[in-house]
């Protein structure tokens, strides 16, 4: 066998399926060519007539595959650090929203900004997923809520696509919130998002997906179905915030959208994550969410758990519920506030991540044939990478064979 480039003396944790825990290598190699993985296992498999043109030796390192955000917002412009102030004064989230704060003071920013500024502004935060190890990104609109500015937001990620080495998935988010100007009109405005913003969106290419707001302070069941088959419709895929604050029955929703993904579910109830198991659909926690909402319902785990349902984890990043760009801490909160455990975290920012954004079979575990994405860390045991915040054990990241 020739390859390009092989890592030798590598703790793989390979995090194939079909392998018990994380699918650990203890003295592994992972060799590629053309960016793509040719073989992974343990050095004594690794054929002794094989020649690789760079040899790098990791010298015990523990290697994960690259980690996947899959649900972020990280494209807008200001900050809401007044409206953190009013809530750690005792305002809530909703109350905020509902007098036009929350989102919408967001929105104003993000209208304000032009492209470039947008991609200057996310830059830092992209910057610092990718610090940790980070290879593939999903990015919301959402803060645009006019045709124009989604595609301004959407065109930003994609821009920061091109500044830096990541996987990008781009989602739709033009039912985030009503806008402004038709404050009360919710029927008009998500008309809109069916009839002009959708078919444009996906004639241009600019998103992957399309995901909806489904709460009592976004939009009703009736209206995101609504959105979301539209959006089937002109061949993107469909994602949904279900049942953050309020049980609406969203993810039994998403579900029967056949959605990729239903995200936060504080408040799902058994039948949803029945639902969610039976559609294969993977259910997306967002503990930052959770954590900056000072939200008191935490997602019933031991219900995902009986019911199968495929759990995967992400920051959320965004100026409102969770000004968080680490998902390491992602998984810190996670096991601390949820109760997940090691090895379902790691899962969650990688493999079940991957499903979350229909990407599973090119990204989230380490096997031939798909990208060559590595987290390479100063660490030796998966453990490392949950039980703490602050110190940041990357050693090198690799995407797409560099
Ligand atoms: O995922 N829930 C709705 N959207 C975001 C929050 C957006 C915001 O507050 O700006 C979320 O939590
Ligand atoms: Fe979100």
């Amino acid at each position: 066998m020739r390859c390009d480039r092989l890592w030798r003396r590598a703790r793989v944790a390979t995090l194939a399926p079909g392998r018990p825990g994380l699918g650990l290598i203890e003295q592994g190699v992972v060799a590629a060519t053309d960016g793509r993985i040719v073989f992974v296992g343990p050095e004594s498999d690794w054929p002794r007539a094989s020649r690789a043109d760079e040899e790098i030796d990791l010298e015990g390192r523990l290697v994960t595959p690259g980690l996947i955000d899959c649900h972020t917002h990280l494209v807008y412009a200001g900050d809401r650090a007044e409206e953190h102030e009013r809530r750690l004064a005792g305002e809530s989230y909703e109350a905020i929203a509902r007098e036009g704060g929350g989102i919408l003071s967001t929105v104003s920013a993000t209208r304000a900004a032009s492209e470039a500024e947008l991609v200057r502004a996310s830059l830092p935060r992209l910057d610092a997923l990718l610090a940790e190890g980070v290879t593939t990104v999903e990015i919301k609109s959402g803060y645009g809520l006019a045709l124009e500015h989604e595609r301004k937001q959407l065109r930003a990620a994609r821009e920061l696509a091109h500044l830096r080495a990541f996987t990008l998935k781009s989602t739709f988010l033009g039912a985030h919130a009503v806008p402004p100007e038709l404050a009360g009109r919710a029927e008009e405005y998500v008309h809109q998002v069916c009839t002009e913003m959708i078919p444009a969106i996906a004639t241009e290419g600019l998103a992957d997906a399309a995901d909806a707001f489904c709460e009592r302070i976004g939009f009703s069941p009736g209206e995101t179905r609504a959105v979301l088959e539209a959006a089937s419709a002109h061949g993107l895929a469909v994602k949904l915030h279900a049942d953050q604050l309020s049980n609406q029955h969203g993810a039994a929703l998403a579900a029967s959208l056949r959605a990729q993904s239903a995200d936060h579910l504080e408040y799902i109830d058994e039948a949803g994550a029945a639902a969610l198991a039976r559609a294969d659909t993977t259910a997306v926690l967002l503990p930052g969410a959770f954590y900056f909402t000072r939200e008191k319902r935490v997602p019933p785990i031991d219900l995902l758990r009986r019911q199968g349902v495929r759990v995967a984890l992400a920051t959320d990043c965004n100026p409102g519920t969770s000004p968080l760009a680490s998902l390491l801490a992602a998984m810190n909160l996670a096991a601390v506030l949820f109760g997940m455990s090691v090895e379902e975290c790691l899962i969650g920012v990688t493999r079940a991540a991957a499903h979350a954004l229909a990407l599973a079979s090119s990204a989230g575990t380490l096997e031939p044939g798909k990208h060559c994405d590595l987290a390479i860390w100063n660490a030796e045991r998966p453990a490392e990478l949950v039980h703490r915040i602050g110190p940041n054990p990357l050693h090198a990241r690799i995407w797409r064979g560099h």
